[in-house]
């Protein structure tokens, strides 16, 4: 008998059928992986086994009986936790005060009982082999430690279901190492999981059971082992994925149009020189944390604190002036859209058109007709999927929020592109899209910076790779010389070159 039964769960949005009648049976002690593209439903699933949505019909069954999970309180009390991608703690109070949160030990008097306190959290997570101090702040934790701390939330509470949305998209490699020994070891330990990514190879190499969603409809379910990636991909977005050679390699690369020198940090990097020419996709590779994002940043003139120069088509960038920046055409797609590329509180065409608006703009009216063109070709070659293009972008799933601000920069004419991490949260069939995007942009003639933590990517697409360890750029490889391992190599700057 499965442990945990979806039975013809729909859940309806306004103007969105999220999901349609879906059905998957889990086994106890798997772990079970849910894929499909940008807006199929997978986080509205999770969000409903752990009562943050209710379903509109449809039953959840644990071990036979039928339950109700009608908030996340009761959710936990039925065993059964979330691992949030977002903040899902308080950043100002401790590791043991958020671990203990809904139920602190205290004293004789009342008062909240430090030693009992500290001693519970330490138990909780040594419980999942974490290595944190449960005396410092949730806020100084990276993204990884903090995710430890919700599954060691969950488990210390006793959970036996346990939802995890994207838990590695912004995990560097040794983190996720570290959380793919977890799950081996929660999955002995009997308990399941359901685990939401849109990296297919980490789906393969962790998850037994498979269920691809659609459109919010359920496609399949079957064994990990009975299946292969291309056959899921196909599945996913209904036709055959095909994967083009980038055509701008073909092309030798034009003027230089993005020349840094000498660029320094006092703190985050050091004597950074490269240029960029018309033409070229440069790749920047990198450890998390190795200064390529700050590095981008300094470009865009963020940073006040950077020295050194910034040339764009030969033309010196006053220091640390994003309005000059932009004026010479540089623009910047960051890494975390969502707090630094979307306005959440406007909706798919306003955001879309934010970046362009100088461009669409003449005596000071927007051509409306050419924002509408405009932003309709963007959202339907990245196959934004929303109701309509006035629909806010806070109603959107994960990935589409992510789409619109890329297509955001993309419509803006940008001599200089940067992109940060651009198919973070993507699905794959978007990703080629974008790919496809990025190439037709630099086969105009424009010169792209692309930072990107997935060396496939960076391998498939870029014409050379700068590669930064620790603030220095430590290497370029040409095309003609590219491999995972030299990439690795470098930045890790552990195997002999
Ligand atoms: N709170 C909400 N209000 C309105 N619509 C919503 C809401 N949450 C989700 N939706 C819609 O429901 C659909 C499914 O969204 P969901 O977040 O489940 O997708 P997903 O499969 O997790 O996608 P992604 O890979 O992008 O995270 C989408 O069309 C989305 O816009
Ligand atoms: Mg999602």
């Amino acid at each position: 008998m499965p442990y945990l039964e979806f039975h013809q769960i729909t859940k309806r949005f306004p103007g969105v059928l999220a999901l349609d009648g879906v059905s998957v049976a889990i086994e106890r002690g798997s772990c079970h992986a849910l894929i499909g593209e940008n807006g199929a439903g997978k986080s509205t699933l999770g969000k409903i086994l752990v009562g943050v949505y209710t379903a509109d019909s449809g039953e959840l069954r644990l071990n036979g009986c039928v339950i109700h999970p009608a908030t996340p309180l009761v959710a936990r009390g039925l065993g059964i936790a979330m691992v949030h991608q977002e903040l899902a703690f308080c950043p100002n109070m401790t590791v043991a005060e958020n671990l203990c949160l809904g139920d602190l030990p205290r004293n004789a008097l009342g008062w909240v009982d430090r030693t009992k306190l500290r001693a519970r959290a330490q138990e909780m997570l040594a419980a999942i082999h974490a290595d944190i101090d449960p005396a410092v702040l949730i806020g100084s934790l990276s993204t990884g430690q903090e995710q430890l701390v919700q599954i060691a939330a969950a488990v210390g509470t006793g959970a036996q279901v346990i939802v995890m949305d994207e838990p590695t998209s912004s995990l560097s490699a040794g983190e996720t190492r570290e959380l793919f020994r977890l799950v081996r070891d929660l999955k002995k330990r009997g308990i399941t999981m359901i685990y939401v990514s849109h990296r297919m190879e980490e789906l393969f190499a962790l998850c037994d059971g498979i269920t691809v969603l659609r459109d919010g409809r359920h496609v399949s379910t079957g064994r990990v082992a009975d299946t292969t990636p291309a056959k899921v991909v196909a599945q996913m977005i209904g036709r055959e994925l095909l994967v083009q050679k980038p055509r701008h390699i073909d092309q030798a690369p034009g003027e230089v149009r993005l020349q840094v020198s000498n660029l320094s940090h006092p703190r985050k990097f050091s004597e950074i020189n490269f240029q960029v020419c018309s033409g070229e996709i440069v790749g920047l590779a990198g450890l998390v944390g190795a200064g390529r994002s700050e590095v981008a940043q300094a470009i865009l003139g963020l940073d006040p604190s950077a020295t050194g120069q910034v040339l764009v088509r030969g033309k010196l960038l006053p220091p640390g002036s994003i309005n000059a920046a932009l004026a010479a055409g540089v623009g910047l797609v960051p890494e975390d859209r969502k707090r630094q590329g979307l306005v959440l509180g406007l909706n798919c065409r306003e955001n879309t058109a934010l970046a362009a608006l100088p461009l669409l703009t003449r005596l000071g009216w927007v051509n409306r007709s050419e924002e509408q063109a405009m932003v309709s070709k963007f959202s339907t070659r990245l196959r934004v999927k929303a109701p309509t293009l006035e629909t806010g972008v806070g109603a959107l799933s994960g990935g589409n929020q992510q789409k619109i601000a890329l297509a955001k920069w993309l419509a803006r004419d940008c001599s200089v592109l940067m992109v940060d991490e651009p198919t973070r949260g993507i699905d794959v069939g978007a990703k080629a899209e974008i790919y496809q995007l990025l190439d037709e942009l630099a086969c105009e003639g424009r010169a792209i910076l692309m930072i990107s933590s997935e060396l496939p990517e960076l391998l498939g697409l870029c014409t050379r790779i700068l590669v930064m360890r620790e603030g220095k750029l430590v290497g370029e490889v040409p095309r003609a010389d590219f491999s995972e391992a030299r990439l690795m190599a470098l930045m890790s700057g552990v195997a002999a070159e």
